[in-house]
């Protein structure tokens, strides 16, 4: 083990242990990730006595300040590109109704015994004794091998201690493609309810982490599975399910959006996209129906859907700025090249769609091109060959006519000087002439076409030229 304790902070951390006569463990995430192979600059040290003493000794020795948490007993020094948290070795048992525990000293044995997993409770020791030896009292190391999340006590205690695990559980097996041990799953169900006492702020964490993990389908699955995601996100467990009438039957759309979502990862790390993903069909529930003759439908659900976004986003506590707006519009969006790929694809309908999505067409591309989860070989290969034609037009017309940031080649204030009016209808109801006969291709998005079209259409409207 001694191989992974190579950088030299540990020795000045044995050495305190030395002079101050206590023992101190490297724990938790750091080494399991050495185990893992995914370095860190994360260390925690657990200290058999005070952890805030033992973290000043470290500072004055390492020359850095150190940030001390009175209230928690921990303190925090930064050193080269290091982050170390100190704690005292702790015995404790939570109150049922907060997460604020009740503290003793304890041995490291008492210290492991209350961390949320099996393989979070490794230690190394930095003691003299038996220096960069592991120390596994509850076989984290064979869990690593077996990839399989553990607690090291019974898991109802586990969890009813500090009800954020149950979401850490499944934010793990997620992150790391690792399967949640069977009891830990049934202690989550029957667990589930004490959630509720735990900030939206911390559950939105765990849950994004799912959702940047490699294939967060594995962790929206244990989360439908153990009924956590009917408490934080009903919305998407709404979309579970398929109803049959008359023998016609509709996807299960919360399947679908799973299989959206690992799509998307491929292609996308951005957590926005990846949200526009989860969110696309959200209101197919809401909008759901069945028509005599025709089957099952589910009209206006991108709208339903882009207005359901600022909702769930207030809900979840996620931010109500423009990533928010962001992931409204792709939600909005997301029929849209779909629609247009089954079509004759058309100059007009591609300038609305670049009009329309602006500087996201990109991402509203890969949200589409995820979107397409059909088994039929046929349909995938005709909309993927659609797909890139429409690429390809978008490519020219944006070539062409410069439609993505779309700057009116001919402004409000343009239209009220040369007509001499005020701000009013008559000046929208130009604009808009404009741009439609732009985006029909009637006139190409150039200030002269755009002048000539104007006057005319303003013979229509009575309207005479003051001055050109
Ligand atoms: N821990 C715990 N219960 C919690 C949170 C943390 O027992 N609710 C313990 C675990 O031993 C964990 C350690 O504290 O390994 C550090 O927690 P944290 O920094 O949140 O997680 P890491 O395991 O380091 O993993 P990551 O950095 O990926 O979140």
């Amino acid at each position: 083990m001694e191989k992974h304790l190579q950088h030299p902070v540990f020795k000045v951390l044995a050495n305190i242990a030395h002079t101050q006569q206590t023992e101190a463990y490297v724990i938790g995430g750091y080494v399991r990730d050495i185990f893992l192979s995914r370095p860190s600059k994360d260390i925690d040290i657990v200290v058999l006595g005070n952890g805030i003493d033992f973290a000043e000794a470290a500072g004055r020795q390492l020359r850095t300040k150190v940030a001390v948490f009175k209230n928690f007993g921990t303190a925090m020094l930064k050193t080269q590109d290091l982050e170390i948290e100190f704690v005292g070795a702790r015995k404790e048992s939570y109150r049922a109704d907060s997460r604020k525990p009740i503290v003793e000293n304890g041995t490291i044995q008492d210290d492991q015994l209350r961390r949320d997993f099996t393989i979070n409770a490794l230690a190394i020791s930095l003691n003299a004794d038996n220096y960069a030896a592991l120390v596994d009292p509850f076989d984290g190391i064979t869990d690593l091998k077996n990839k399989l999340i553990r607690t090291p006590l019974d898991p109802e205690i586990t969890f009813s201690d500090d009800p954020l695990r149950m979401m850490r559980a499944i934010r793990f097996a997620a992150q790391l493609g690792f399967s949640i041990d069977h009891q830990a799953i049934e202690a989550i169900k029957k667990q589930k309810e004490r959630i509720g006492i735990v900030s939206k702020e911390r559950i939105t964490d765990e849950l994004n982490k799912i959702i940047l993990s490699k294939l967060p389908s594995v962790g929206f699955k244990y989360l439908f599975d153990t009924g956590l995601l009917h408490l934080i996100f009903p919305q998407m467990a709404n979309l579970y399910g398929v109803e049959i009438i008359n023998g016609k039957g509709h996807k299960d759309n919360f399947y679908h959006t799973l299989q959206v979502l690992d799509n998307i990862c491929e292609a996308t790390d951005d957590i926005w996209l990846r949200w526009a993903a989860i969110l696309h069909d959200i209101a197919k529930p809401a909008t759901k129906r069945f028509e005599e003759g025709h089957g099952w439908t589910f009209h206006g659900h991108e709208d339903k859907g882009a207005r359901m976004v600022p909702q769930i986003f207030g809900q979840l506590k996620l931010p109500l700025n423009e990533k928010m707006k962001y992931v409204q519009k792709l939600v909005q969006l997301h029929l849209r090249p779909i629609v247009l790929a089954q079509e004759v694809v058309t100059d007009s309908a591609v300038r609305r769609l670049l009009f329309d999505a602006g500087e996201d067409i990109e991402s509203l591309m890969m949200l589409c091109n995820a979107d397409v989860t059909t088994k039929n070989e046929y349909k995938v290969k005709k909309y993927r060959n659609n797909f890139e034609l429409v690429k390809q037009k978008l490519k020219d017309v944006e070539e062409r006519d410069k439609i993505r940031n779309w700057q009116p080649p001919i402004t409000g204030n343009d239209i009220m000087q040369i007509f001499g009016l005020t701000a009013g209808k008559e000046v929208g109801l130009i604009k808009n002439a404009i741009r439609e006969a732009i985006l029909e291709g009637e006139i190409t998005n150039s200030y002269d076409e755009a002048l000539q079209f104007m006057l005319e259409k303003a013979k229509q409207f009575g309207l005479v030229p003051v001055k050109q």
